[in-house]
């Protein structure tokens, strides 16, 4: 029951009256495989149980995240300050677009990347420029380059690419750093970097120093396993972050997350075990959809995408019925996260099973 009959009389901004709601991956019933949001599907290990437990819950946190940033900096190898930390990577790239961009600005992406780039630019007025990703699902840096204008604020670089899961190359991105405007605050989007084990792929880590104007975005939900916590981090400029300080929402960062962060980071080499056995099996995964017929882009991150155009609710509906529940971008694809062993035969009889009906390439393919 309703407390109020009629609506209040409150003014709200016309563009976020009509924002379509943060859209997160469905949840899985009991006997179905949650691939939705690419979370790690390995369980909490105690280490990292204890060191939450160590948590005050009735203090207020540390509000800089200190420790964290200190360790990070000895693993980046950069100084304390060039660290940011938030309740997220996406409570980061708010932050930065907050901190750079308004009414009559414009920041410009990639389409179809993070969901959040959209909305967040929005919520700040500004005007968010998506430029389409070339037929092979790879950002179009060209394109893009050319969207660039004087009221350009930020370029997101997402890489590998969310859900497409397509990667920049050190030399596409060093080309794009020569052309882009100096006064552009670059961001290079780097949640799944840890899962991009080809060389060839920019690393925001070997990067680190040559470009002021770029800030790198890493994240602890998912290849360490702390999604449920909510922590990310930042590398850059120190000017930038505090810029980007300034509109953080006070002691975001819980206690319990900073603790569970150093934990994680103490003990790399195991969360870089689990990241390559996720590796192994997205490249297994991907290996048998190409001999399905998929026309699958070659995965960089935890997730594969499939481009099933017009047919995808009908191919969603296939996985879902084989106990598989992934996230549905309606008449583009499905991105489906790589997670436990026991998943893979579920979502590869599914596939096959999509080929069989035909609905494994967009409509216009035939
Ligand atoms: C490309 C990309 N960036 C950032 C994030 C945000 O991650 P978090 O806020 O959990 O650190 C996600 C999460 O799905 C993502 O896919």
């Amino acid at each position: 029951m309703n407390l109020f009959e009629s609506e209040p009389a409150i003014h709200i901004r016309e563009e976020i009256r009509t924002l379509p709601a943060y859209k997160q991956g469905r949840p899985a019933p009991a006997d179905a495989f949650k691939l939705s949001s690419n979370e790690n599907p390995y369980p909490t290990p105690d280490w990292v149980t204890e060191a939450i437990s160590e948590a005050s819950v009735v203090r207020y946190p540390e509000s800089t995240s200190r420790v964290v940033r200190d360790a990070l900096a000895r693993q980046w190898g950069c100084d304390t300050d060039e660290v940011i930390v938030g309740a997220g990577s996406v409570s980061i790239l708010y932050q930065l677009i907050q901190a750079t961009s308004g009414p009559g600005d414009n920041v410009v992406f990639a389409w179809r990347s993070f969901e959040a780039y959209p909305w967040i630019t929005t919520v700040a007025g500004a005007e968010a420029r998506r430029i389409p990703n070339l037929p092979d699902h790879r950002h179009d840096l060209e394109a893009m380059l050319r969207a660039i204008d004087d009221r350009t604020r930020v370029v997101i670089l997402c890489t590998p690419n969310n859900p497409t899961g397509a990667a920049i190359t050190t030399v596409e991105f060093e080309s794009f750093m020569e052309r882009v405007p100096a006064g552009v605050l670059v961001i290079l989007d780097e949640a799944y970097a840890e899962f991009s084990n080809d060389p060839d792929i920019v690393c925001g880590k070997k990067q680190k120093g040559k470009y002021p104007q770029v800030v790198t975005l890493r994240t602890f939900s998912k290849a360490y396993g702390l999604a449920g916590l909510r922590i990310g981090y930042g590398i850059g400029h120190h000017a930038i972050f505090q810029a980007a300080t300034a509109t953080a929402i006070p002691m975001v960062v819980t206690e319990q997350a900073q603790r569970a962060a150093l934990a994680v980071l103490a003990r790399n080499d195991e969360a870089m075990e689990i990241v390559r056995e996720i590796c192994d099996r997205r490249d297994r995964v991907w290996a048998a959809l190409v001999e399905q017929g998929w026309d699958v882009p070659k995965p960089h991150g935890n997730f594969v995408w499939l481009p099933t155009g017009d047919h995808t609710a009908a191919a969603d509906a296939i996985l879902d019925e084989g106990g598989v529940i992934a996230r549905v971008f309606a008449h583009e694809g499905i991105r489906v996260t790589i997670a436990e062993e026991d998943s893979v035969s579920p979502l590869l009889a599914a596939t096959s099973r999509i080929v069989a009906a035909n609905l494994h390439r967009p409509a216009s393919d035939g």
